[in-house]
């Protein structure tokens, strides 16, 4: 593939950083780690942040210490990927599914308060793509209802909505820090919250339970002695991962920047075209742009999707599509009763979906070669 849909943008920032990791012989959980979680919080400007193996360990400590409960109902998007509704039924709670917004393909906030039920203890919304949700509206509900709102924003590092940044703003924000999200450790995640008491437990559960900073029992400071307090998780991050961590952090502005240009450019080129559709940014909003999602205007051109990507795939793009709705997975079509037209906006969306490359390494010709490839697919297929 001449331009695949992602590659990692890692320097000798973070391979001199990995290496003196690897060459301190301290390689899990410790100093470097701590200091990610700081930095992060800097960046941020959120009171705590506590690293994690993964986003989805993020989302699911978050629901733990919110003190979900089994029968209870989480009400989540169903243009999501499947992670942000595994962790609900890990509590066997129920992931109440709601229809998106055809323009941001975010949780559609008119449909939230008619899935409210007496079982409902929170919300989590996704930042799709990196653009956040109406944050004022989702929390005016949560508060008149007494709801938690988590935000899943795998997508949005940075993202500001109303000049506040995404991880602040609810009551737990989850991060990601997945191999093609905006910072990559390649695997890897951070919780953020202003709440205390629940950073604390975060921070004890991601360890198993431990009493307090069970990181350090190997070093000087640390004692072989420890007590568990509950049965928690192995959810640490890795110093080798937060080695990598620290130096996309710096760079995150000078990605964010770059980024900003590859989709001014995508835009530039497709709006000629009638039959795509650009993907827009809300007045309120400073978008995360980690994904550029086209839409196909379908009917007006005599190929599918699927067909589509196949097409970019010949002339040598990686695609990819986000996301399959959750509904429309067998698991939650059979556990849950769900049907492919219960979230009309969301099933329409997906089948003229296509989430083009877009990342900091793209030099300007990989973009030239994508918005060539782009046009020529639509001038060939057009009806
Ligand atoms: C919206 C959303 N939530 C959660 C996740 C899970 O992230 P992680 O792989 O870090 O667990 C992803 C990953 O792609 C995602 O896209």
């Amino acid at each position: 593939m001449k331009i695949p849909f992602h590659k990692p943008y890692i320097t000798e920032d973070e391979t001199s950083e990995l290496l003196d990791t690897v060459k301190s012989g301290w390689l899990t959980m410790g100093p470097k780690t701590i200091s990610f979680e700081k930095e992060f919080s800097c960046y941020i400007g959120s009171k705590h942040s506590i690293a994690l193996s993964s986003c989805t360990a993020a989302l699911h400590l978050g629901l733990k210490v919110v003190g979900i409960r089994p029968q209870e109902e989480v009400i989540i998007p169903t243009m999501t990927f499947t992670a942000t509704a595994e962790v609900v039924c890990y509590f066997n709670a129920k992931p109440v599914l709601v229809d998106v917004e055809r323009d941001t393909h975010n949780m559609d906030v008119s449909k939230i308060e008619s899935a409210i039920t007496p079982k409902t203890r929170a919300i989590i919304e996704v930042h799709y793509g990196g653009q956040p949700c109406d944050m004022d509206r989702i929390l005016e509900i949560a508060k008149r209802y007494y709801l938690f709102v988590i935000e899943d924003a795998a997508h949005s590092l940075p993202a500001w909505y109303n000049g506040e940044k995404i991880g602040t703003i609810g009551d737990i924000t989850c991060f990601s820090f997945y191999v093609t999200k905006p910072l990559s450790t390649g695997e890897g995640g951070m919780a953020t919250t202003e709440n205390d008491d629940w950073a604390e437990r975060m921070k004890i559960l991601r360890l198993h339970g431990i009493s307090k900073d069970a990181w350090k029992r190997y070093s000087s400071e640390g004692s072989w002695y420890y007590e568990v307090m509950e049965a928690g998780y192995k959810y640490n991050m890795t110093d080798i991962q937060a080695a990598i961590g620290l130096h996309q952090l710096y760079k995150l502005p000078q990605f964010q920047a770059r980024r900003r240009e590859i989709v001014r450019r995508y835009n530039e080129a497709f709006s000629q075209f009638e039959e795509l559709q650009i993907p827009t940014e809300q007045p309120e909003v400073e978008h995360a742009w980690h994904l550029y999602v086209l839409r196909l205007n379908l009917e007006l051109l005599n190929i599918s999707r699927n067909q589509f990507i196949e097409e970019l795939k010949a002339r040598n793009i990686g695609t990819s599509v986000h996301f399959i709705p959750v509904h429309l997975h067998p698991y939650y079509r059979n556990k849950y009763g769900y049907k492919h037209d219960d979230f009309p906006v969301a099933y329409r969306e997906y089948q003229r979906i296509i989430s083009l490359p877009l990342y900091p390494r793209m030099t300007g010709r990989d973009v030239n070669d994508v918005i060539e490839a782009v046009c020529d697919v639509v001038e060939k297929f057009r009806r």
